[in-house]
This record gives structure tokens, sequence and C-alpha cells, in this order.
């Protein structure tokens, strides 16, 4: 028998007990049947019916020190399956894309903070991509600023339940002030700033010095910035956030996505000065 599984499924029993999730004789119970059929403890207590998914999800995220909400209340969208799913195979792939990330973007000497998510065309991915990469980060204790730059089809307030009444385009537009910067309860350290009211001139909005400036000021507050933008194909409006950030993270949808598209913004940008740190292929 491996015994690392075993100390580990020892302690998502203890975690659960503690918790008073499950009482010490109905742990002894999956324990027994745990041994008898060479069972994970967790399964041993669905089988038994003495545990819910959402029990052992619940003592992983104890056992790896993971913050996450518990259960589908309703608080944020279920689109945030970094906040669901911890320990899904998708989640997975975006820890995987977070690590990327952190060696190629968010460490060293030319450590910059933001970072656009930009693909051609609508549908694509952007959105889920720059939320469920959000959390990650901040899963990982890192100070996470998430930004909807999608003036057109706004998606980020939506997905975290936010009223989205002031946004990116109210400060923009010098209506409001950096209180529409959102801290998400139940998150470690994660803030949203909503896109706000769709404005007439999005392009126009991007290209004030008010929003680099506003860039440059959460630089020192923050130490991820992603920034979700609108299709790169149908808007100039990603470039230019491009350009402001920096760098830039190119989404492609797996059979969906022209890559003849992907290269040639690619090349646009990197001729603006733009670094893009990497392409990553949305499967769903
Ligand atoms: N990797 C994924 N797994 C599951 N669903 C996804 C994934 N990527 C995108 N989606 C879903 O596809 C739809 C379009 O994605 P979205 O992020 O809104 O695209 P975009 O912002 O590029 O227009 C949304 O409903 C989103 O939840
Ligand atoms: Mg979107």
């Amino acid at each position: 028998m491996d015994t690392t599984v075993e100390t580990a499924d020892r302690s998502i029993g203890a975690i659960l007990v503690d918790d008073g999730r499950l009482t010490l004789k109905n742990a002894e119970r999956i324990i027994r049947l745990q041994k008898t059929e060479n069972l994970r403890f967790g399964e041993a207590g669905i089988k038994l019916g003495l545990l819910s998914d959402g029990d052992i999800q619940f003592a992983l995220a104890k056992q790896y020190d993971y913050p996450y909400l518990v259960g589908r209340n309703g608080e944020v969208s279920e689109t945030l399956i970094a906040a669901y799913n911890p320990f899904s195979k998708r989640v997975e792939a975006l820890r995987a894309m977070r690590s990327q990330l952190m060696l190629r973007k968010f460490t060293g000497e030319s450590r910059t903070k933001a970072l656009a998510v930009v693909s051609p065309a609508r549908g694509e991915g952007r959105s889920f991509v720059a939320a469920n990469l959000a959390i990650v980060f901040s899963q990982l204790g890192e100070r996470t600023l998430l930004i909807d730059a999608d003036m057109r089809n706004p998606s980020q307030h939506e997905l975290f339940r936010l009223d989205g009444r002031n946004g990116l385009s109210s400060i923009l537009a010098g209506r409001s002030d950096r209180t529409a910067v959102e801290r998400v309860p139940g998150f470690v350290d994660l803030s949203v700033l909503a896109a706000g009211p769709i404005p007439p001139n999005p392009q126009e909005l991007l290209g004030r010095p008010v929003f680099a400036d506003l860039l440059k000021e959460l630089d020192s507050e923050y130490d991820v910035i992603l920034i979700d933008t609108p299709s790169v194909a149908d808007f100039a409006d990603a470039h230019l956030v491009s350009a402001r950030a920096g760098a830039a993270v190119a989404i492609a949808r797996k059979h969906f996505t022209r890559i003849e598209q992907v290269r040639r913004h690619t090349e646009i940008m990197n001729r603006a000065g733009v670094k893009v740190v990497g392409t990553v292929l949305n499967e769903f």
C-alpha cells in the first residue's frame, strides 16, 4: 500500500472531524472500508454516503492551504472554476499557466505587473482565462488585480457578481475614482476593476493619459495585474491596452481561432514594443 497516500488521506479525515463535518465513529467506518476495499479515504466516504464531494474539496483545500469558496451558493459565477473546483484538470492547467507566467514575466529584473489577455475573436475564452488566472494568482498569495478593459462586451462584473455601476470607464471619464476597484470577498487578495457603464468611445478613453497614470499607480499596489480586453480583430482597444501594459498573453481557441490571425497580431504587438509572453491554447 502507498503509505504517502494513507498519510494524506488520514489527515483529510482529521480535517473533517476537526471541522465537525464527520464524527469520529463515521471516520472509523470509512477507514475500515478504505482498508478492505483499498480505496482512498474520500472515495470510501462517498461510497458510504458519509461524505460529499464538497466535504472532500473542503478538506483538500485546507490540506493544501488553498482558499476557495465552499459550495455553489451563487457568490460568484460557476464559470469561475478556480474558485469552486480548485483540483480539477482545467484548473490544474491554469496553475501550470500561472507557473509559466511567473517564470517568464512576474519574476526577475524586468518584472512588471500588468499583462493584457488578448485574442482575435469573440468567444475564445479571454474573459474565462483572465478571471480564473486571476484567482489562481491570488491563491498563491499574490496581490492580484483584474481589470475589465473590455468596454464593448464587459463580463467580469457578472462573473464576480459586482454591480458594475462604477468601473474603468467611469475612472477614465473622470466620473469615479479608485474606489471603483473592488476587493472580492472570499478570496485571499483579489480585487476587480469592472468595465463600468459601456461608453460610446472606449478607444478614445483608453488612449487618454489617465489610463497610463492609473496603471502606473496600481503597479505599486499589486503584484499581478491582469487585463481583459475586447477581440483584437474587431477593435483597436486591445492593442492600446497591451501597449500600456507592456505585455500580453494571447489566447487561441482550439479548432476555432485562426492561427494566422494570432501570428499577425503578435507581430503588430511586438513591433509596438509589447512583449507577447506566450500563446495559450484554450480547449473547451
Ligand atoms: N477553458 C474553458 N473551459 C470551459 N469553458 C470555457 C473555457 N474557455 C471559455 N469558456 C466559456 O466559453 C464562453 C466564451 O468565453 P469568454 O471567456 O466569454 O470569451 P471571450 O472573452 O474571449 O469572448 C464562456 O461561456 C466561457 O465560460
Ligand atoms: Mg470577454
